[in-house]
């Protein structure tokens, strides 16, 4: 096999990293057991919340260990239940991330809360805990935690700090499904928790989402709001009475189904991922410039997500801004044949968190106290987080191999090994 990292850039005329006969494989394999199973679900009569549906919930609780698990249609509204079930009420404040999908601080706002962003930590990219305590206030309801990228949070710090406050913890492990601390599994650390079902995640249904709880209370209250506050006992049927403000969260069976069937080989394909994840990370060993992805002994990755950073003392040399240095390794490492994407915005940084108006005439801020605030002069960490991540979920994982995988690092290595030649503006 000829080295390729020293050779000219693509971008500047010379042979792509990545060959033009390797293909990335696309996130998530589909065998003959998923097809099985999406045509039984079609075949039968139930097919809004159906009988596959049922059988997600209580294999997905009994392979998570949580005693409740509701599938909702998104990961959006699994955390909106999360929300609810912790009584966050309008004008409450729930403490969370400055760097997440947007739905880890729009599920806040869904139920009239609103959010209190921290800086993160630029190791992990996670909130940073020792931000946490300054954030507090009377108002403050619940600690929203992201474990991002497929890591989990430094959870004992965190649920310290929960503690001494007696504030609920709400997981949003839409990334994480099997990701651990101290070996105990997301989702049943803090008080309630959200996964997505999408199709970049772990566990693909699609779309969809799983509220999970082990708090009966909880779990009664995160519910109630897929049935118009009807808290009826499941069996007892409904009297089709609006009791509350209610949101249509059902899920459809198919989708269900082919969650349900990839659920089965969950196991398996996390391991594939993470091992993969593993053999990507000790190819990259020694790239100058890199900042490999974050993983923790006792933290360690489901294998979600590989997320590349450019040292920030790169753009410092070539004196530019971080965020062009980024925007020139797009283009770079997308001329060799690695597409990577650049992260998602600061999460203050969206008009409806600047504007503080989400529903029209300044709702839901006009119920919180009027210091809340959203100058992004407090999260330095979590800007140069976004100004330099870039990342692929889909080159990764399985069903690709070695091969993709050598590419992927033969790719970084040529460049990042030539930063001070890469193109800073298009050519
Ligand atoms: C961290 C995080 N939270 C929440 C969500 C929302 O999940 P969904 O797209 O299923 O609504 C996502 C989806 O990408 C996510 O990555």
């Amino acid at each position: 096999m000829t080295d390729v990292t020293g050779q000219r850039l693509a971008i500047l005329g010379g042979p792509r990293a990545v060959p033009a006969t390797l293909a990335f494989r696309v996130w998530p394999e589909i065998t003959r057991e998923d097809e099985d199973l999406v045509l039984a679900s079609l075949r039968q009569d139930s097919h809004a919340f159906g009988p596959h549906a049922s059988r997600l919930q209580e294999e997905f609780a009994a392979w998570n260990g949580n005693r409740y698990c509701m599938a909702t249609n998104s990961g959006t509204a699994a955390l909106h239940l999360c929300v609810a079930a912790c009584g966050v009420g309008p004008g409450d404040e729930v403490i969370t991330t400055a760097l997440s999908w947007t739905s880890s601080a729009s599920c806040i706002i869904h139920h009239s809360g609103v959010p209190v962003f921290v800086d993160v930590d630029w190791a992990s990219m996670h909130l940073d805990p020792a931000r946490i305590e300054a954030a507090i206030s009377p108002r403050t309801r619940a600690i929203l935690v992201v474990h991002y990228w497929g890591v989990a949070c430094d959870m004992g710090a965190i649920l310290a700090i929960a503690r001494r406050h007696q504030l609920p913890v709400i997981e949003d492990a839409c990334q994480a499904h099997g990701a651990t601390w101290q070996g105990q599994k997301v989702g049943t650390l803090g008080d309630v928790g959200a996964f997505s079902l999408n199709q970049n995640k772990n566990l693909c249904g699609g779309e969809g989402g799983l509220f999970v709880t082990n708090d009966a209370s909880r779990w009664d209250r995160g519910r109630a709001v897929t049935s118009f506050t009807d808290m009826r006992p499941p069996n007892a049927g409904r009297d089709y009475h609006d009791y509350g403000l209610g949101w249509m969260y059902r899920t459809s069976d198919l989708a269900a189904a082919f969650a349900l069937s990839q659920l089965r080989r969950l196991d398996r394909t996390n391991a594939q991922a993470v091992a993969n994840w593993h053999e990507l990370d000790q190819r990259l060993a020694g790239t100058p410039g890199l900042v490999r992805s974050f993983t923790h002994a006792e933290r360690p990755t489901n294998g979600y997500a590989y997320v590349f950073r450019a040292e920030p003392q790169a753009a410092r040399q070539r004196q530019v801004p971080l965020r062009q240095l980024t925007q020139a390794l797009v283009r770079a490492l997308g001329a060799e044949g690695l597409p990577l994407s650049l992260a998602n915005w600061l999460l203050p940084a969206h008009a409806v968190f600047q504007a503080k108006d989400a529903f029209g005439r300044g709702a839901p801020w006009t119920h919180a106290r009027p210091e809340i605030s959203y100058d992004l002069a407090q999260y330095p960490v979590a800007q140069d987080c976004v100004d330099t991540c870039l990342w692929n979920i889909n080159t990764h994982r399985p069903p690709n191999g070695s091969a993709q995988l050598e590419a992927i690092a033969n790719a970084v290595r040529k460049v990042f090994g030539q930063l001070d030649h890469v193109p800073l503006d298009p050519v």
